[in-house]
């Protein structure tokens, strides 16, 4: 149960994570619309602590050697000290379950009746895709294609919040 809880709680979870962030961040530049705030702050406290509180304990039944792969584990009489915990698990899973279900609400809810995007940039981000326009055409750019001047991580520089990759570098600029 050991490797049943470290695996899913680094890989999986993490790997959820990163998409979730994807979706999140890139839905604005998909849709020209923001997901609802509220519903996705209840999804991530809800899955990160959830997450924890279901995959924490299993490293504990996998110190107790408790093995992986079966249904049923009532033959093993010490493990019947783990038969609270394994119910919560399972609340908590179906909590964790019914907050993913109102993320996908809240995907085609915010598709169609979303706030809409008003600005090309709404995350200050440096990045290409965000000089596109709002709804971007076939071949992303009304004119010409921007030209990259720099990598994408000129955040907090020269007391600017974010330096967009299309702007070439300064002469006066500092090299950090
Ligand atoms: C909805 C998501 C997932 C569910 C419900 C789920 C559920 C399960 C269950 C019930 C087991 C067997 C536990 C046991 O043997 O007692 C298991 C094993 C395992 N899972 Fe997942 N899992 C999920 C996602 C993932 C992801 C994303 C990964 C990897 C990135 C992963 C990797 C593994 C591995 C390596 C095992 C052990 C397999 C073995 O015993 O050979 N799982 N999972």
């Amino acid at each position: 149960m050991f490797v049943i809880a470290h695996f899913h709680i680094v890989m999986g979870v993490s790997a959820f994570f990163g998409m979730f962030c994807g979706i999140y961040h890139w839905f604005p530049k998909m849709y020209g619309r923001y997901m609802n705030n509220t519903l996705g702050y209840i999804h991530f406290w809800v899955t990160l602590i959830g997450a924890y509180l279901i995959f924490w304990p299993m490293h504990y039944q996998g110190f107790a050697g408790m093995p992986r792969r079966y249904l049923d584990k009532s033959s093993w009489v010490s493990f019947g000290q783990f038969h609270g915990l394994d119910a919560m698990i399972t609340v908590v899973t179906v909590m964790v379950f019914a907050v993913q279900l109102m993320f996908v609400f809240n995907y085609f809810y915010s598709m169609y009746k979303g706030r809409k995007v008003r600005t090309l940039n709404p995350w200050g981000a440096t990045t290409l895709e965000w000089t596109t326009p709002i709804h971007p055409g076939h071949g992303n750019w009304d004119g010409e294609i921007p030209e990259v001047h720099r990598w994408a991580y000129d955040y907090g520089k020269d007391g600017r919040d974010f330096i967009p990759q299309t702007e070439p570098i300064g002469e006066k600029e500092s090299s950090h």
